[in-house]
C-alpha cells in the first residue's frame, strides 16, 4: 500500500492522494496549471482502460459530474456512487471497507464525506490514489486548485492581487482550502463575513484583514471570491442576522476587472442579475474545474 506507506512517513505525496492543500509546493501547481492547459486543447484518451469511484456520502453537483466528465473525457469508465444509500453503506459498512472494497475495482477514488477525517482514514486502507473531494467542514483541495486556476486565467497572475473572500468562512471548506494556496503567493488577503461566521484562528495569520461588510474593501479587491451558509453543517439562530449578497451598487463600486467567483451552489449571494457582468466568472470556474480535473487525474494515472 504506496499511499498508506507515504503517508505513514508523513509526508504524503500529491500524486498518490490529495488530502490537503498543504500538498502542493509552487512548482506542484505550475505542473498542474500546465497540463490543464493542454487538456483543454487536445487531451487524448491517455486514461482508456482505466476506471474512477465517485464515492459520494454528501449531495453534489459540480465535484462529481466534473469528475465524471472529465474521467469519461480522457477515455476512462466511472463508476458512480452518488447516493450511498443505495449502496451497502445503508447495512451498516464502514467508510474503511467502503473504499477497500472499490480498490479493488477502481484505479482511483474520489470521495466525499461529511467527517473532518475521513479522508486521512480513507487514505490508510487504499492501496489506489484517493482524490479529497470536500471532507466536513475540513478541505476542499481540488476546488482551491480550480479556484486558483481561475484567478490566473481571469488575471494572468495571481502575485500582487488582493483577493476578498465573503461569506461562511467558519465553515466553508472551499475557503479554507483556498485560502491556504493563497499564501504561498504575494496575495492581501480581505475576510468579510457575519460575526459568528468568521474564519477560523488557524486559517488567519498577520496582515489578514477581517469586515462585517464589502463597503470598506470592494473598491480595493481584485477577485471577490463568495460562499453560502453551509446550513447542514451549522444551525444558525434564527434570532441573528447573517444574510449578505453582493449587490449591483457593490459591483458599481468594484473595479472594472474585479472577478466575482463563487464554488456555487449559490442560494442568494449572488443575484442572477449579475450573471451577465463580465466580471462575473463562476461560470467559466466551473469549466476551468473540468480542466484542472482532467489534469489532476491524468497526471496521478502516470500521463506525462
Ligand atoms: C462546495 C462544497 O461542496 O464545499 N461545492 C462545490 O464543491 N462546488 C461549496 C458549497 O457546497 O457551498
Amino acid at each position: 500500500m504506496v499511499a498508506r506507506k507515504v503517508h505513514d512517513e508523513f509526508h504524503l505525496a500529491w500524486k498518490l492522494a490529495v488530502i490537503s492543500t498543504d500538498q502542493f509546493s509552487p512548482a506542484d501547481i505550475d505542473e498542474i496549471f500546465m497540463v490543464a492547459g493542454r487538456m483543454a486543447a487536445q487531451p487524448g484518451h491517455p486514461l482508456a482502460g482505466k476506471t474512477l469511484a465517485n464515492l459520494f456520502y454528501e449531495p453534489s453537483t459540480r465535484t462529481s459530474s466534473s469528475f465524471h466528465a472529465a474521467m469519461t473525457r480522457l477515455g476512462g469508465s466511472v463508476i458512480p456512487i452518488n447516493e450511498v444509500h443505495y449502496s451497502s453503506v445503508s447495512k451498516g459498512e464502514s467508510l474503511e471497507d467502503t473504499v477497500r472494497t472499490l480498490a479493488c475495482y477502481v484505479d482511483i477514488i474520489v470521495l466525499r464525506h461529511s467527517d473532518d477525517d475521513a479522508a486521512e482514514r480513507a487514505v490508510k486502507v487504499c492501496d489506489v490514489p484517493i482524490i479529497n473531494g470536500g471532507n466536513g467542514t475540513g478541505e476542499h483541495p481540488t476546488q482551491a486548485l480550480l479556484d486558483l486556476y481561475t484567478i490566473w486565467k481571469e488575471r494572468g497572475r495571481i502575485d500582487g492581487l488582493t483577493v476578498t473572500m465573503m461569506g461562511d468562512l467558519k465553515y466553508g471548506r472551499t475557503v479554507h482550502s483556498l485560502a491556504k494556496l493563497l499564501r504561498m503567493y504575494d496575495v492581501g488577503l480581505n475576510f468579510v463575513s457575519p460575526e459568528t461566521l468568521r474564519l477560523p484562528k488557524e486559517y488567519l495569520r498577520d496582515g489578514d484583514r477581517q469586515f462585517a461588510g464589502l463597503d470598506q474593501v470592494i473598491a480595493d479587491t481584485d477577485v471577490l471570491y463568495v460562499t453560502r451558509v453551509q446550513k447542514e453543517r451549522c444551525a444558525p439562530d434564527p434570532t441573528i442576522d447573517i444574510s449578505y449578497a453582493v449587490t449591483a451598487d457593490d459591483m458599481a463600486r468594484a473595479a472594472p476587472d474585479m472577478v466575482l467567483m463563487h464554488p456555487l451552489p449559490r442560494v442568494g449571494e449572488i443575484p442572477p442579475e449579475l450573471d451577465t457582468d463580465p466580471r462575473a466568472a463562476y461560470f467559466r470556474q466551473m469549466k476551468y474545474g473540468l480542466f484542472v480535473r482532467m489534469a489532476l487525474l491524468a497526471t496521478m494515472l502516470g500521463w506525462g
